[in-house]
């Protein structure tokens, strides 16, 4: 066992979630930026023109204010997602507000876009251009905007020329009626107000524009939603967000939290979901694998369900920091059993 699942992992479980997360953050400062491991070229994509050393990224929200990504690097990640970044600061929901289900690997969080807004967000990116390292600004709106397609619009002009990859949040359940800008009508207006944003913003460089998509979706909603997604040509999706939903599965006492569930019991649904939304767009459309993965195989799985690159963050409370390169190693040993020569060739092979 890791040094971190016998020792760390037992000495943070002591304390909040939130405050742990808030150790983790810290320790990524003190840290700063170091050349990870050279990764195996078997792991090597290259999309939308970036190329990607390996398909591991950290998720969004560990890093809401862009404020520890050369530290996340240095774990070896081959991308780093910063946000969810609202327009202006907001303190999101009383604490506490971050609960682990320990004997199910899971997390539930009602955090509700705490964080320091886009002014921050922007001084950190703009502090490390020229520096590698992909990195993604996740955008959504503040809780008490009047104007919601503007609050999405703001974030994506001024983050689109200082982020390799943008990123449009319309799936956390912690905001409400955020969700409901997954309905096609309201999805398409958004949608085609942020490309405009980012296409004026960025220029000719135009980082890729995703969509953030939650599992809690039945075949209609996913059929609307990539057709949408066709329709404004964004380039990508990422499935998917925390679940509403509580398996029967669940033992852990905080289960009965209201929030958005994480970890070890979403894998199941995302993964499905990953899947469908990899056959409602023919795979024609990149996507990021995200929800559950704590192991290489659990990265596998979702690559051949079609996810040309994969996420998480829930994994890293169970498993520490070290799992990014476990992780990575059984990728390159699982791809040689099957004869893949790269990711690229794995992507959605459990469909074909
Ligand atoms: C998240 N997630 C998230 N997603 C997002 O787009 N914006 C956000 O601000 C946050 N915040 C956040 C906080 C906490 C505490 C957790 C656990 C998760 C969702 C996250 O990016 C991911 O989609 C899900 O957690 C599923 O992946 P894992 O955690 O199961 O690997």
């Amino acid at each position: 066992m890791s040094f971190y699942r016998s020792v760390i992992g037992p000495i943070l479980f002591q304390f909040d979630a939130e405050f742990a997360h808030g150790l983790a953050i810290a320790a990524l400062k003190l840290r700063g930026a170091r050349s990870p491991v050279a990764d195996d070229p078997a792991l090597r994509s290259e999309l939308w023109g970036l190329a990607f050393p390996n398909p591991v990224g950290m998720a969004a929200g560990f890093d809401k204010n862009a404020d520890v990504v050369d530290g996340l690097f240095g774990l070896g990640f081959g991308f780093v997602e910063a946000g969810t970044i609202t327009p202006r600061p907001q303190a999101g929901n009383p604490k506490p507000r971050m609960f682990r289900l320990i004997e199910d690997e899971g997390v539930i969080n009602r955090l509700g876009f705490n964080g320091a807004g886009l002014e921050r967000a922007r001084e950190q990116l703009a502090a490390r251009v020229g520096r590698s390292g992909i990195v993604g600004a996740n955008v959504g709106k503040n809780r008490d905007s009047t104007d919601e397609v503007a609050d999405y619009v703001k974030g994506i002009e001024v983050l689109a020329p200082l982020a390799q990859y943008v990123v449009v949040n319309v799936s956390s359940p912690n905001t409400p009626g955020l969700r409901d800008l997954q309905r096609k009508d309201r999805l398409i207006e958004l949608l085609n107000a942020v490309v405009a944003a980012r296409d004026a913003a960025a220029g000719t460089r135009r980082p890729p524009l995703l969509v953030k998509v939650a599992p809690d979706l039945d075949e209609t909603q996913i059929g609307d939603i990539a057709e949408a997604a066709l329709a404004t040509k964004i380039d990508g999706l990422i499935a998917t967000n925390t679940t509403i939903e509580r398996p029967d599965s669940l033992s852990a006492a905080a289960k009965g939290e209201t929030g958005g569930l994480s970890g070890k019991p979403l894998f199941g649904l995302a993964t499905r979901i990953l899947g469908e939304f990899y056959k409602a767009t023919n795979g024609k459309l990149p996507l990021i694998g995200v929800g559950g993965i704590l192991s290489g195989a659990d990265a596998y799985a979702k690559i051949k369900a079609g996810a040309s690159l994969v996420q998480l963050y829930s994994g890293m409370v169970y498993r520490g920091p070290g799992m990014i390169e476990e992780i990575k190693r059984d990728l390159v040993l699982r791809l040689k059993a099957d004869g893949f020569r790269s990711i690229r060739e794995a992507v959605g092979a459990a469909h074909r």
